[in-house]
């Protein structure tokens, strides 16, 4: 008879004890450890790493990789994120709230996967196949060679995989899959780490590109444990604001390719549909009139520039303690810059509530933001405006002085096509006075760049 093990698991993050805990001592919630029993049939590492252990050390140079290791999927906006398709035999996790569009956006890269001649396993776990069908309809999947499963045991989807010898396999969801060597119900620690580590072994082993669904947590991580995440390849979050219509799925791990890229999506009655101007999501809701407290950015999401609006609101406060709020930007980024705008400018935000607010729904990591933010901050104290026909482009230094971006001119030209008329940058990116259509003013402080808006204000 197998040996039976039993641990008890903490949820929330995958901490393993052999005996119950009140409070996880490595993420420390309470009452999330829960017992759960293995089979000890074979440890569970030993299955994916088998195909390893088989091979011999060998000279780089004499590796060959085949000619199509990439599957191209022709939609555009996904292949770029992958850093040009789905490797070959890599395991990739797609994850993102309930109805955010993750079996959408699979179901029709199967379709286009089929397309291409290839076969395709579309295990469901959640869904029969007759609405997976309705479905199918709505987002004109035609295909011969799209096979669609709907199953739940692990052990009846490798023999599956295995006779149908598919060229790419989706698993929908992670979280709804079981399997026989672990006794603990779908969906916890060692159940999703037990499939995933046999899902890792048949990608690997048979060179089958799989793409894992995973939900996420109200607080916005992957339900299971965070060794979900280092065991794949490839974690792409798929998000967006579901009371509007785009989707963005963002690359946050990628053994393939870079992680800074985002993928823009808007969902229509028919599916997902690729923006390929992302731009004028962003913008067109602002008619373009001048507003206090509001700036124009560009951000480099990845390889591609994006332009969005900073909307500020600065005013008197009734708490204590005034308010900071931030939406889309990190609020320490937020305090610092109103230390720097008060040291360095002189403005008094100490009994002012200040809420920073980024436009679309995106969030905004990058600092070349600062000198935006604080622009839209500045000019909502003050009641002016900055001109709406230019953009601001500019890191802060705590000594109020504007350090250079990478990739200025990409920026410039994503503002050119926009219809902008003028730039803030840093005098540090050592750029002429104009550029194409663009009016250039460089600045070298904060100042500089609060003085430039106001004085374009008079000229106007
Ligand atoms: P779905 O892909 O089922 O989400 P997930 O798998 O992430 O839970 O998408 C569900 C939502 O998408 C649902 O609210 C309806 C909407 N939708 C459309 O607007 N158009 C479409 O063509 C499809 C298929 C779904
Ligand atoms: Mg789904």
């Amino acid at each position: 008879m197998a040996k039976v093990k039993s641990k008890w698991i903490c949820q929330e993050c995958g901490y393993e004890s052999s005996g119950y805990l009140g409070k996880c001592p490595e993420c420390g919630s309470w009452g999330s450890l829960v017992e759960e029993v293995m089979y000890d049939a074979k440890m569970p590492n030993a299955a994916a790493q088998e195909f390893i252990n088989n091979e011999k050390p060998a000279l780089l140079k004499d590796i060959h990789i085949g000619e199509d290791v990439r599957l191209k999927t022709n939609i555009s906006e996904l292949d770029r994120i992958l850093g040009g398709g789905f490797v070959q035999g890599s395991l990739v996790l797609l994850a993102g709230d309930p109805g955010i569009g993750k079996s959408t956006i699979t179901l029709q890269t199967c379709g286009q996967l089929c397309k291409s001649g290839k076969k395709v396993l579309y295990v469901s776990a959640e869904e029969s196949s007759s609405q997976i069908k309705i479905r199918a309809e709505r987002l004109n999947i035609v295909s011969d060679n799209l096979y669609i499963y709907p199953q739940t045991n692990m052990e009846n989807i490798k023999s599956q995989i295995e006779e149908i010898s598919p060229d790419f396999v989706v698993i929908d969801s992670i979280q709804a899959i079981y399997s026989n060597l672990v006794a603990s119900s779908a969906g916890s620690v060692s159940q999703i780490r037990e499939c995933t580590n046999i899902l890792m072994h048949i990608a690997k082993s048979k060179n089958i590109t799989t793409v894992v669904i995973g939900h996420v947590t109200k607080d916005g991580n992957i339900a299971g444990p965070k060794v979900l995440e280092h065991m794949v390849d490839t974690v792409i979050y798929f998000e967006g604001d579901k009371y509007k219509s785009y989707r963005m799925l963002r690359s946050m791990k990628n053994r393939f390719g870079n992680t800074s890229e985002v993928g823009i999506f808007e969902m229509k009655s028919d599916g997902l549909h690729e923006v390929i101007n992302p731009n004028e999501l962003f913008l067109n809701e602002r008619s373009r009139i001048a507003a206090p407290g509001s700036a124009i950015i560009v951000t480099n999401e990845g390889t591609r520039p994006l332009m969005v609006e900073i909307q500020a609101l600065v005013g008197s406060t009734s708490y204590a303690s005034p308010r900071r709020v931030t939406n889309g930007i990190d609020l320490s980024r937020l305090h610092q810059i109103l230390a720097v705008l008060e040291k360095r400018v002189g403005l008094d935000f100490s009994k002012q509530d200040v809420y920073v607010n980024v436009m679309g729904g995106i969030d905004v990591d990058e600092p070349s933001a600062d000198l935006g933010i604080a622009l839209a901050i500045a000019t909502c104290a003050r009641d002016v405006v900055v001109d709406p026909q230019t953009v601001i482009i500019g890191e802060i230094g705590l000594s109020g002085e504007i350090y250079p971006v990478n990739n200025i001119e990409k920026r410039l030209n994503e503002a050119v096509i926009s219809g902008f008329k003028k730039a803030i940058i840093p005098y540090g990116n050592n750029l002429p006075n104009s550029y194409e259509d663009l009016e250039i003013i460089k600045v070298k402080k904060i100042i500089d760049a609060i003085v430039s808006c106001v004085s374009a204000i008079k000229e106007a």
